[in-house]
């Protein structure tokens, strides 16, 4: 047979499947105020599937015992699921040790822990912290304290009136007393996607490790901390379909070994006595105390669910969401949208004319349209764009077009009210 009719013959990739996906997130056949939810909210948090649900069901009903710690079955059972969790997040993140993979509560205690055990141990008086203006709170306060803390300077790169990092300003604030970079992966107030193999690159090139908030860009697109070659990773599992108070902690090998422990207690030590005590290995030496044990089983089942679609197939069917979006909205009469990068993963922050974005928040969701309406803990980007606020519409693998319609439909509603 030849190639060519080999190809012919070769099954057709099935089309994203939409309706299916919807299937199995039961939360999604909800009314509200008597009408269908159409949940736009994702950037905040995204809705969890059957199997997540399931997953936290299952470890309650036939597991549920603490782990690292028993000879018993279910504490055999507990911690061969955790650290199966540790091993799917590391394929996940294509990291080279599980060991570089350590629990946390969320995004920013990942970004905490890098704060407090790197740069405290690291950093003093003169030294510079660069972040850029489009970061959350999670990736500005932390780093504050720790300027507090050892006399460190935060330096912040600009960003563009499109909501785009401006790279010759990052070659610019990059210099000899950077010790430490730490950039969005994908911003939640405004849906740029930062060029972040080649600022990581860049200050590779001076010497300076680099920390990435993925918690807008892991259940949006595929992460690969080796090609990215970035030092740390922070993602959240409840913008990932998972549970809340679950996140996760990429830290390279070498790095990771040489940190002072973020907390100390059970579980993080390997001797304890009154004069002195010695820590496990990484990346128990980061987990003190019980963990989220259940959140950690139910993040494993959201990345086999996420992984079983795809993360490519889910990138392309939210950019056609965001494109779609995008060209409806800029034919409302009045609408701004903030953020116009041109690489931008599927977030539509906007304001309306003469209408607050909380009045626009309100409205919408009389019309069962679910989306933010504020700062989105990012008060320095509204301050950029000189917004009080901003009305925010975020994207996810469930939605649709008809959706978006909704949306816009929502959007008429409001500025018909408001005459
Ligand atoms: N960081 C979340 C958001 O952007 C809460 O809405």
């Amino acid at each position: 047979m030849s190639a060519v009719s080999e190809v012919a013959l070769a099954p057709q990739e099935p089309a994203y499947d939409v309706e299916r996906v919807r299937a199995e997130f039961p939360i999604l056949a909800e009314k509200v105020h008597g009408k269908p939810l159409v949940y736009l909210d994702n950037a905040a948090t995204t809705q969890k599937p059957r199997a997540v649900i399931d997953a936290l069901r299952g470890y309650y009903e036939h597991t549920n015992a603490n782990i690292h710690r028993g000879v018993h079955v279910l504490s055999q059972r507990a911690t061969e699921a955790y650290e199966g969790t540790r091993e799917r997040v590391r394929r996940f993140l294509n990291a080279a040790s599980a060991r570089e993979i350590v629990f946390t509560r969320g995004t920013t205690e990942a970004i905490n822990l890098v704060a407090q055990s790197y740069g405290r141990s690291r950093l003093k008086a003169g030294d510079e912290i660069l972040i850029s203006a489009l970061e959350h709170h999670s990736n500005i306060v932390p780093w504050q304290l720790l300027c507090e803390q050892v006399g460190a300077v935060l330096r912040v790169v600009p960003i563009g009136d499109a909501g785009e990092l401006l790279f010759e300003d990052y070659e610019k604030v990059l210099g000899p007393r950077t010790r430490l970079v730490a950039l969005a992966h994908v911003s939640n107030a405004l849906g740029t996607v930062l060029p972040v193999r080649r600022a990581i690159e860049l200050a590779h090139a001076h010497g300076v490790p680099v920390l990435l908030d993925g918690a807008q860009a892991a259940a949006h697109q595929p992460v690969d901390v080796r090609a990215l070659e970035c030092d740390f990773y922070a993602f959240s599992g409840h913008k990932i379909y998972g549970p809340t108070g679950i996140g996760v902690l990429y830290g390279r090998r070498g790095l990771l070994e040489a940190m002072p422990p973020y907390q100390g207690g059970g579980d993080m030590i390997r001797t304890v006595t009154f004069e002195k005590s010695t820590w496990a290995d990484i990346p128990h030496k980061f987990e003190a105390g019980t963990p989220n044990i259940a959140g950690t089983i139910g993040l494993g089942a959201a990345l086999e669910f996420v992984e079983r679609i795809g993360l490519e197939a889910i990138a392309a069917h939210e950019a056609g969401l965001l494109e779609y979006a995008s060209g409806r909205a800029a034919e409302v009469p009045g609408l701004r949208i903030v953020g116009t990068a041109p690489e931008k993963a599927g977030i539509l922050s906007f304001v309306l004319e003469g209408i607050h974005p909380h009045d626009i928040g309100t409205i919408l969701d009389t019309q069962g349209v679910a989306v933010r309406a504020g700062h989105h803990c990012a008060m320095p980007v509204m301050q950029r764009f000189h917004v009080p606020a901003t009305a925010r519409a975020s994207f996810a693998l469930y939605n649709t077009r008809a959706e978006v319609d909704a949306l816009i439909a929502a959007i008429d509603k409001a500025k018909e009210l408001f005459g």
